[in-house]
């Protein structure tokens, strides 16, 4: 029999390809959205990759009477991905409460029915901001949680350390926290993608727009760091490779190969790229040229940020395959395909 798995957030941009590369393993879906950072259509782009259309019941998990009916109804959850969340680094600062109320309260309704269901596997969708400004390049699972740069990375912290509480208390439940560094890319088929409702937060989607002609500059922020042309450092991340990650890591779970119950795992490249460099490659990659101008900083922001995923490479066999410019390459045709689409 398939198992079943629930894909919280799985319309959203890591979610969408995440539940792709389950449903080509044979797993059976199951995705609840709320839709408030994505869109219906994107269920029609994971249907044309796989054959299969997933699922779909839309509410907001932080309704914790529709939480406990949807689990009343789907016992047979062997696992839950959680992606659920908000993720713009820059507006935490801005609306703090949102975020908190938003990231933490879908957060703890989800544990509650799944320890009342006695779902037992979670894959939590985590990020390189729990570790602050690292002290230590490339940083390490084991680099001291110092303190978040922004709300939405404290909800992260806050949100491993009460999956870990809970844990401590059950024996059977087991989660693995995958830390992600900054996913970007499409899928190869631009059936889905990055697909921000209103102005982008994240870099990549604003390239791409910028590029396209729908916005008319990209805003860098800030080129007074201490990095070599003054911008931010990120490691990003084909979100492909990402995506794939989650499915090794449910294996894990599934397998009950797991050595702590609670399993933290950075996901990057291991290679830190600046903003200006991203605007380079993407030009190279594309052939487009990218209009930009220099703006003050960002709050928020860490200076510099990339990721050592020995632990993950040798303890999931898992590591990255697409180079930075054939996954800018595949935002591009993504953002191409999308508006040709509309279009029509
Ligand atoms: N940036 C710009 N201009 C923009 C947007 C971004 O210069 O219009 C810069 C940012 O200042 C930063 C870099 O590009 O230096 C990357 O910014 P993103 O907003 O794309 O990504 P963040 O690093 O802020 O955050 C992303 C995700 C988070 C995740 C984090 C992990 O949004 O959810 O990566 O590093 F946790």
């Amino acid at each position: 029999m398939k198992q079943k798995v629930l894909v919280t957030g799985g319309v959203g941009y890591i979610g969408s390809h995440t539940v792709v590369e389950l449903q080509n393993e044979g797993y059976d879906v199951v995705i609840v959205d709320n839709l408030s950072n994505s869109v219906i259509s994107v269920l029609d782009g994971i249907t044309k990759i796989t054959g299969i259309r997933p699922e779909f019941e839309q509410f907001d998990l932080c309704d914790s009477v529709k939480t406990t009916n949807f689990f009343q109804k789907h016992k047979e959850i062997a696992v839950v991905i959680h992606f659920a969340a908000f993720k713009a680094v820059g507006e935490s600062v801005q609306k703090p409460l949102m975020y908190y109320q938003n990231n933490l309260i879908s957060l703890m309704n989800i544990l509650e029915n799944m320890k009342r269901q006695q779902i037992q596997n979670l894959v939590f969708s985590s990020s390189c901001t729990v570790y602050g400004q690292p002290d230590e390049l490339p940083v390490t699972e084991k680099a001291p949680i110092k303190k978040a740069n922004s709300p939405y990375g404290n909800t992260k912290q806050i949100s491993e350390e009460i999956i870990y509480d809970l844990i401590c208390s059950d024996d059977n439940l087991k989660a693995i926290a995958l830390r992600y560094f900054n996913p970007i890319g499409a899928h190869e088929s631009a059936l889905i993608g990055e697909l921000p409702i209103g102005t982008p937060n994240n870099l990549v989607p604003y390239i791409t727009q910028t590029a396209i002609g729908k916005r008319k500059e990209l805003s860098v922020f800030g080129n007074d760091y201490h990095t070599p042309d003054g911008s931010c450092i990120r490691d990003y991340i084909n979100v492909v490779d990402l995506a794939k990650a989650h499915v090794v890591a449910l294996k894990r779970l599934l397998a009950k190969k797991t050595k702590q119950n609670f399993e933290t795992f950075n996901l990057g490249t291991g290679i830190g790229v600046s903003v200006l460099e991203i605007v380079n490659t993407f030009e190279k990659s594309t052939g487009q040229k990218v209009n930009y101008k220099i703006v003050g900083r960002r709050d928020g922001d860490v200076e510099k940020v990339w990721s050592d995923s020995k632990y993950a490479n040798d303890e999931l066999g898992w590591k990255t395959e697409r180079s930075l410019e054939e996954t800018l390459l595949s935002a591009w045709n993504w953002e191409k395909q999308y508006n040709s689409k509309k279009n029509e």
